[in-house]
């Protein structure tokens, strides 16, 4: 079986009406989708993906007012974040209704909702008369896809659809926040800045990159990594450290003598999330032995940024956790 590439809400239909996988477009990452109420649909996901059954999904949903059937004790802030915030990058967790198996949430008594910000996307969420259950369209701990062609490379000989949505607008997964707390937490930092959810619900904790037994396992230190080394810090300093075959990923500055793909020229962090996973392919494509990274500025996207290549560039050292 190869995938069927192509833009038919339709036809996406139709294999998820029929317990089937299809890959779908977000404004963050591509997504790999099966109906969230049908178990056994949904372990094909865990397979397909060779994700561990302790990692819970996101359900996706066409609109709030279908939360309601999925979680209860929805708070005010959680409330205010799916009215203001929502379509959009952010993921709630929220007590769980038992309307959801609990594969989907591993067992937990949460469960992530997300609405997704994608025209073809809601098309299809409206379409159909269950939620989607879904996590990025990428094998466990590489990076997520950003376009129809990254998940064809990796997930084509396993699902029957990929939906083509064109290239991910924001680029980076969205930010999970847990409102079945008190204070609601951060659990991810993503597609939504804190800032922008401090504004509304006032102050949160954030407790986004844990070594021990962490809430979301997408909080583990290595994730979303190329399968060689990348290393962050000053480059002119790693240059001297880890000699000529080398890669440089950098924010905007141009390295003229070496294998160079800058985020954003014009440094900015809109341009720069929505480049960074790509980027990172690339790179981890060629023929060089490692990638040396920077970090860009901590604020806004750019903490979701310095954040994933934190986690690109832990590979290896979870081991020894
Ligand atoms: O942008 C996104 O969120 C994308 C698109 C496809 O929507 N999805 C995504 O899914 O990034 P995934 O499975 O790759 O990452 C979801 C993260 C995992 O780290 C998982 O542990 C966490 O969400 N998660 C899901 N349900 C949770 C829950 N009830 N409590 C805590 N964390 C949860
Ligand atoms: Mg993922």
């Amino acid at each position: 079986m190869r995938a069927t590439i192509s833009n038919s809400v339709l036809d996406a239909t139709e294999f998820l009406n029929r317990g089937k996988l299809v890959a779908i477009p977000t404004e963050t990452v591509y997504g790999l989708a099966a109906n969230a109420l049908n178990a056994d649909a949904v372990v094909q996901i865990f397979e397909t993906k060779n994700r561990p059954h302790f990692d819970p999904l996101i359900v996706h949903v066409a609109s709030p007012e279908h939360v309601a059937a999925l979680a209860t004790d929805i708070s005010a802030a959680a409330q205010m974040l799916m009215e203001k915030l929502w379509p959009g990058p952010l993921t709630i967790v929220l007590r769980k209704r038992e309307s959801i198996p609990h594969i989907v949430t591993s067992g937990m008594d949460t469960v992530g909702v997300r609405m997704p910000d994608h025209l073809l996307t809601l098309e299809l969420l409206r379409t159909l008369d269950f939620p989607l259950a879904a996590p990025s369209a990428n094998p466990f701990g590489y990076i997520s896809p950003t376009s129809a062609q990254h998940v064809d490379e990796q997930l084509g000989d396993c699902i029957p659809y990929i939906l083509d949505g064109g290239e991910c607008r924001i680029g980076v997964e969205s930010t999970i926040i847990d409102c079945s707390q008190p204070i609601p937490t951060v659990l991810r930092l993503g597609g939504t800045s804190v800032e922008a959810i401090q504004e509304l619900i006032g102050e949160v904790h954030v407790n986004a990159l844990s070594t021990s037994s962490p809430k979301a396992p997408g909080m583990l230190h290595s994730h979303y990594a190329p399968r060689k080394p990348l290393v962050v810090g000053n480059i002119h300093e790693l240059l001297h450290q880890h000699g000529q075959n080398v890669s440089i990923l950098s924010f905007k500055d141009s390295f003229h003598n070496f294998r160079n793909i800058r985020l954003s020229e014009t440094g900015d962090l809109h341009e720069a999330a929505r480049n960074l996973f790509a980027a990172m392919r690339k790179l981890d494509a060629d023929h060089h032995d490692i990638i040396l990274a920077e970090f860009v500025p901590d604020y806004g996207l750019g903490r979701a940024i310095n954040d994933r290549l934190k986690r690109a560039s832990y590979k290896g050292s979870l081991i020894n956790e």
